[in-house]
């Protein structure tokens, strides 16, 4: 009977030489006990010395890499079993791929025990700092892991932390990287370790990737035992988190962005054109259509008379409309009122509005600069004009101007061409096209001011009489 007892370090190594050696021998599996490190009993006693080193053995890469596992395993039988296997491959050489066979089996679940174990190392040692004499920084950490893998595991830690020097403690074996040298000792009981800045960094990071709508109480504690959770510092949060998971998915479900509603929704949920001045006025007050009322005071409605027979289109109020939320009470306005009145025209008679509700404009110094809206914001805000012209059903609108005159009939040619002729909305009410009365107001030439304004006068006059007219 041979005795064989395997050391704690470098367990692997002495697996392969004595299994080496006694196959070499053809010694029997039935005449070898193992045992390992100091839990060994009666280490040689009564047993055969191992015979000498023989000639290598071939033995498939699929052997090797099993047993590179199962060495570390702590099942007491890890080393029989797989010198048994051993010994089968000489005449079995296919009995590594039989899933079927339960020694198979039984050496798989332990290489995967054994993997797993590993990975749980690599995901649950948590350092903490030393103080450290040198130029690199120190660190120590205390594991229990369910197998040997302290050793096997250790080459990991000196990859990813290369640049300190670190001790990781385990019952069984303690491995220390010092100034890029990887080496073992013996294990020892838990040592008082002082507490670190990084325990607190631990804890804000779990409590952070923490996700309560995915909590899987099951998985979770599959995922990271509770037998790890002495050991880490963000562990006492877990309860507290798993407690509260539910209510804090429920405010996460609340607070999360709702589905858009499905097309036909929102067909049906769309505004409906305002049909009563009220009406007109109060969804007007808070409209957003565009970005133009984040800066104006307040959104303009046109006024007059929801009979009136004339519906006259300017383009946006200007500084003073937008204060008092009346249109054309300006200088373009009273401009307008003036040369009206010489025309014939009773503007009180007339519904009068913009193409455009808000007023768009630069802020200079403490003056308020005009801007011409442009197409997106003229469009915007065609709704409105719209409603207002369902709502009056004017016989006759006169368009003030380029801006007005463009979203009426759908044509953006120059007014100056178009002006004082007659188009129509797509609905078929005639529109009379002329300036608008700040053209009037802008121009420097007194002479040219006076016959543009006659010009005016002239257009004004003519839908004076279209409106007579029966
Ligand atoms: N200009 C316009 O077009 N409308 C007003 O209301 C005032 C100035």
């Amino acid at each position: 009977m041979h005795a064989v007892t395997l050391p704690l370090q470098g367990t692997d190594h002495g697996f392969r030489d004595a299994a080496r050696r006694l196959i070499g021998a053809a010694v029997a599996p039935d005449q070898v006990s193992w045992h390992h490190g100091s839990a060994a009993p009666d280490l040689f006693g009564g047993s055969q010395a191992l015979p000498a080193t023989g000639a290598p053995i071939n033995v498939p890469r699929a052997f090797v890499e099993l047993m590179n596992a199962v060495v570390w395993h702590s099942d007491p039988e890890r080393f029989a079993r797989l010198y048994a296997l051993l010994w089968r491959l000489r005449d079995t050489p296919g009995a590594l791929q039989d899933r079927a066979d339960p020694a198979m089996a039984r050496l798989r679940k332990l290489e995967k025990e054994v993997r797993r174990d590993k990975h749980k190392m690599t995901a649950f040692v948590r350092f903490r700092e030393l103080d450290a004499d040198g130029p690199r920084r120190a660190f120590a950490a205390w594991f229990e892991p369910t197998h040997f893998i302290t050793e096997p595991t250790a080459p990991f830690f000196a990859r990813r932390f290369g640049d300190m020097d670190w001790i990781i403690q385990t019952p069984h074996l303690t491995a220390h990287f010092e100034n890029g040298t990887l080496r073992f000792s013996d294990g020892a009981p838990k040592p008082p370790l002082p507490d670190d800045a990084t325990e607190d960094l631990w804890r804000t990071y779990f409590t952070n990737i923490f996700n309560p709508a995915r909590l899987k109480v099951k998985a979770m504690q599959s995922e990271m035992p509770k037998k790890y959770w002495k050991n880490l510092p963000e562990a006492d949060l877990i309860p507290g988190l798993i407690a509260n998971a539910q209510s804090r998915a429920r405010a996460m479900q609340d607070a999360a962005p709702t589905l858009p509603p499905v097309f036909s929704d929102r067909i049906l949920s769309r505004p409906k054109p305002p049909d009563t001045r009220p009406e007109l006025h109060r969804q007007l007050s808070a409209c957003t259509r565009c970005p133009l009322h984040a800066d104006a005071t307040q959104a303009v409605p046109g006024e007059g008379p929801l009979d009136a027979p004339l519906m006259i289109v300017g383009e946006q109020p200007g500084d003073e409309e937008d204060l008092t939320g009346r249109p054309f009470t300006g200088p373009a306005g009273q401009l307008f009122d003036r040369i009206a009145r010489e025309a014939g025209l009773d503007r009180s008679a007339a519904y009068v509005t913009n193409a455009v509700k808000h007023f768009k404009f630069t802020p200079r110094g403490k003056r308020r600069i005009h801007q011409r809206p442009n197409n997106d914001e003229v469009q915007a805000c065609r709704w409105w004009l719209d409603a207002e012209r369902a709502l009056i059903e004017p016989r006759l609108i006169l368009a003030l101007g380029a801006t007005a005159a463009g979203t009426l009939t759908g044509n953006g040619k120059a007014i100056t061409t178009r002006r004082g002729t007659v188009e129509a909305t797509t609905d078929g009410t005639p529109v009379f096209l002329t300036v608008h009365p700040s053209y009037l107001l802008r121009l420097p030439d007194a002479a040219l001011r006076a016959q543009e304004t006659a010009r005016f006068r002239e257009d004004l006059r003519t839908v004076a009489a279209m409106i007579a007219a029966p």
